[in-house]
This record gives C-alpha cells, structure tokens and sequence, in this order.
C-alpha cells in the first residue's frame, strides 16, 4: 500500500480536483483505493455525496480521529468502483484544539492507516489549505507527497514552505517522506503563465513536474456531473492529462 498526500497551504490550486480525478484513473487501471478528506470545508467528500448527501450521518475522518474509532467503521464505498472514501465533517476543524500539545497526534493517521495496509494499493489524502495538524498528520502517514501549485507568486511561496514543513518531518517523524513532483494546475494559455513556468523550473528544477493540468471548462462540468474526467469524457484531453500525471508519479 502506498500512501500520498495532495497537499498545498495555498487555496484553490486544484488539490482535491487531482485527488478525485487520479482516483478516477487508478479505477480504470483495476487499483483498489482509498480516499481520505482531510479537509475541514469537505469538498472531496461532497463531490461523492450527490443530492441525497449519503456520507452526512454516519462515521467520517473527525469522528475516527477525535474519538478513537476504528479507520474501518469510517471507510465507504464510492460511485466508482474500487474506490473507497473516509469523508470528512466541519468537525475536523477542532482536530488542533483537541489535540494540543499531544506530539503523539501527529502519529494517529499514520497508526490507523496500518490497519487497513492489505485492503488498498493507493491511498490519496486530500490535505486542507493550511499545514496544521491535519496536514502534518497527513504527512507522517505518507510515503511520498504531491504538490500542486498556480502560475503565480503565492503557490511558488507556499510551495517552499510546504517542503520546508515536510523537511522538518522527514527529520523527525517520517525518513520515507519524498517529494513526488510539483505540479502546475489550472494553467492557461498566457505569457504570464509561461513565465511562472520558467521560474519554477529554475526553482524546482526536476520536482516540477512535466505533466500540466490544464484549466479546461470540461472538468468543472464533470465535477458538476458528479463524475471524475475519465468517466465524463474519457477520450478527451482532460482524461489524458490525469492519466499521464498518474504514469509520470508512477501510480
Ligand atoms: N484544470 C482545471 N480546469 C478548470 N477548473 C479547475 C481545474 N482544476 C480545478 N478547477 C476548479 O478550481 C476550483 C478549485 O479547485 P479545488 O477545489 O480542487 O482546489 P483546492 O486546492 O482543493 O482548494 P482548497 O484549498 O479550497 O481545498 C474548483 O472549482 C475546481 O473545479
Ligand atoms: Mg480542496
């Protein structure tokens, strides 16, 4: 089982469109895997939920952490098959006031994860805008780390920073944690853009990733459908670009 979290401090740069989009080609390549919400706002878990909200009761990723239930009791099935999600409440606003100063928090995830490694090939953790605690749980778990980032000034700082962040629990929580690759989402077709692309490549050299993700019209349309790319249009090029962002991190 390999473990990877989507993760930027920055807002808005498509973090949870590449957790259910990628979930969306690790289906069609037969994976079995599993999607966690680490997000407090919840926008993975409500892309699955639909109108009839079916993940709204029940066990989800704040109650398994706050009140020390089993991983198992939270993990539901999805609409896509092979894909199992643990969706996340508001509830996991309070996770750094519940736990504070308790190091040991930092842990919890990657201990519940243990429990569930024969089940799944993939596990994908969609990480909140911010590196609090969930986000560091997220990262102690985690086996590598992806970072998706906008053709702009603010994802190139934030980009450092999460990396800095990540230094500091590779040092003291996690040896495993490697950086997958940096990779620019929602890019259009401008000379602004072209520009921030050479400055992250001077930057980030090989961690930038080859593979861009396009802002393509097509993808909010099939997040709006309540599907991922690969189901809306599968032959188009939105599809193409998660499958070839999925074969360049090797999943
Ligand atoms: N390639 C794309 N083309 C068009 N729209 C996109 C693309 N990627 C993401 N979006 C849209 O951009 C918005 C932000 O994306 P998303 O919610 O995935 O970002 P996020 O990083 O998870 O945000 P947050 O930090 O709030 O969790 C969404 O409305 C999404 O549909
Ligand atoms: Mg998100």
């Amino acid at each position: 089982m390999k473990v990877i979290s989507v993760t930027n401090l920055k807002g808005g740069v498509a973090k949870t469109t590449i957790v259910y989009n990628l979930a969306g080609v690790l289906a069609e390549r037969k994976k079995r895997v599993l999607l966690i919400d680490m997000d407090y706002q919840a926008n993975l878990t409500t892309l699955f939920e639909g109108e009839d909200a079916p993940f709204e009761s029940g066990a989800n990723i704040a109650k398994v952490l706050v009140e020390s239930l089993p991983l198992a009791s939270a993990i539901r099935e999805t609409t896509i098959s092979g894909v199992f999600l643990v969706p996340a409440d508001i509830d996991l606003a309070a996770l750094d006031s519940r736990f504070q100063n308790d190091l040991n928090a930092h842990f919890l995830l990657a201990e519940l994860l243990d429990s569930v490694r024969d089940r799944f090939d993939i596990v994908l953790i969609d990480c909140p805008p911010n590196l609090l605690l969930g986000t560091r749980m997220a990262l102690v778990a985690s086996d590598a780390y992806l970072v998706p980032v906008g053709a702009d000034r603010f994802s190139m700082r934030a980009a450092m920073h999460v990396q800095q962040v990540a230094d500091n629990i590779r040092k003291r929580a996690n040896r495993e944690l490697k950086l997958l690759g940096i990779v620019m989402t929602r890019v259009q077709a401008r000379r602004v853009t072209r520009d921030y692309v050479d400055l992250f490549r001077s930057r980030f050299t090989s961690k930038l990733l080859k593979t861009q993700i396009k802002e393509r019209t097509a993808i909010q349309e099939a997040a709006t459908h309540g599907v991922p790319i690969t189901t809306y249009e599968p032959t188009g090029e939105g599809a193409e670009m998660f499958r070839a962002l999925a074969d360049e991190i090797k999943l």
